[in-house]
């Protein structure tokens, strides 16, 4: 298996040093920046000795090692600045993703692609579309970062360990997201049961300003430990087609009433990417929450499409 994983900044490395460690595949890591994949892929080889493991890495500026790989990982492109609107951060990512799209096509045809650069859910949807590539070979990591902070604060919130939760969230990946507290458990019961609605509220506002929290924390970039894990559990489900499902951005064409947008949702995940969009059984007011949220993305990507 040869996995490239574009964008050697903090999310890209890190997702690299993760799938090497789990003996994923093949890396090869990308990055314009001179020099910057090469020296991060020597440091993360010297490792190997103390690690005892004999994965390979790559790093290189020169996009055309991605040749022929399985699964493509992209994480090129700017975090948004201080100064920076939306609309700008949209332009210059969609700039950057374009190029990275066409390269793919033309480099690797039959690849997986897993796309995270923000925002999430329309640089998905340009990657499809500019790649022209099959709906079940493009999808986006961003849903289930949200369900592991959901998972971790619910786990804090009520001190029980992260192995009792199954958290569920769906919709875009930023502030219309919708943690789904009457699908997520703890020791087998819903959050609803588990909980009241005030404490419920407190839990799903604290989960949609996690990203933020950590931005504001860190003064500079954004979040690339828990990225980086949600990056390797989709690249392994994909790698050992088991069928395990995870949530995931992927292209909607009927699935919830919804058609032709990118949209995080639970996916069956398996050797051909996904396998199967799963459609949980939701609520009114969770069904008409998450129409809420794919009009927002379909407003964006309107804005989207007449800039470029
Ligand atoms: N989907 C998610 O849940 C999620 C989570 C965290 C970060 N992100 C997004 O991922 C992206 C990367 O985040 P980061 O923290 O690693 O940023 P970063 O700035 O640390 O790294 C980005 C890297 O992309 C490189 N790059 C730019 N253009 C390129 C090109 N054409 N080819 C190859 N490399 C190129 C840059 O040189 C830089 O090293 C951002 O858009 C961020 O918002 C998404």
């Amino acid at each position: 298996m040869k996995i490239s994983v574009i964008g050697a900044g903090n999310v890209g490395s890190l997702t690299a040093m993760r799938l090497a460690q789990a003996n994923a595949g093949d890396i090869v890591l990308v990055d314009v920046a001179k020099g910057l994949a090469l020296g991060k892929s020597l440091d993360l080889e010297d490792a190997r000795w103390i690690l005892g493991l004999d994965y390979n890495i790559k790093g290189t500026e020169d996009i055309g090692e991605i040749k022929g790989s399985d699964i493509v990982v992209i994480t090129a492109g700017l975090a948004r600045r201080p100064g920076m609107t939306r609309e700008d951060l949209l332009l210059k990512n969609s700039q950057i993703l374009k190029e990275v799209s066409l390269s793919i096509k033309s480099l690797c045809p039959e690849a997986i692609v897993i796309v995270v650069t923000n925002p999430l859910d329309l640089m998905t949807y340009f990657v499809l579309k500019v790649t022209g590539f099959d709906k079940r070979r493009v999808l986006g990591m961003g849903v289930s970062l949200d369900a592991a902070r959901f998972a971790n604060i619910i786990a804090s919130e009520f001190s029980v360990s992260v192995k009792e939760i199954e958290a569920m969230v769906i919709g875009s990946h930023g502030e219309a997201m919708l943690p789904l507290p009457g699908q997520t458990k703890i020791k087998g019961l819903t959050l609803s049961e588990f909980a009241d609605k005030d404490k419920i509220e407190l839990i799903v506002n604290k989960t949609v300003k996690r990203g933020a929290e950590i931005v504001a924390a860190l003064g500079t970039g954004s979040a690339f430990f828990a990225p980086s894990a949600a990056i390797a559990e989709i690249v392994d489900a994909i790698v050992k087609g088991e069928g395990k499902v995870i949530g995931a951005c992927a292209y909607l064409d009927g699935e919830y009433g919804i058609k032709d947008i990118c949209i995080g949702v639970p996916c069956r995940l398996g050797r051909n990417g996904i396998e199967e969009i799963v459609e949980l059984n939701l609520s009114s007011e969770e069904a008409s929450r998450f129409k809420d949220s794919a009009d927002s993305i379909r407003q964006l990507l309107k804005g989207l499409l007449c800039m470029i």
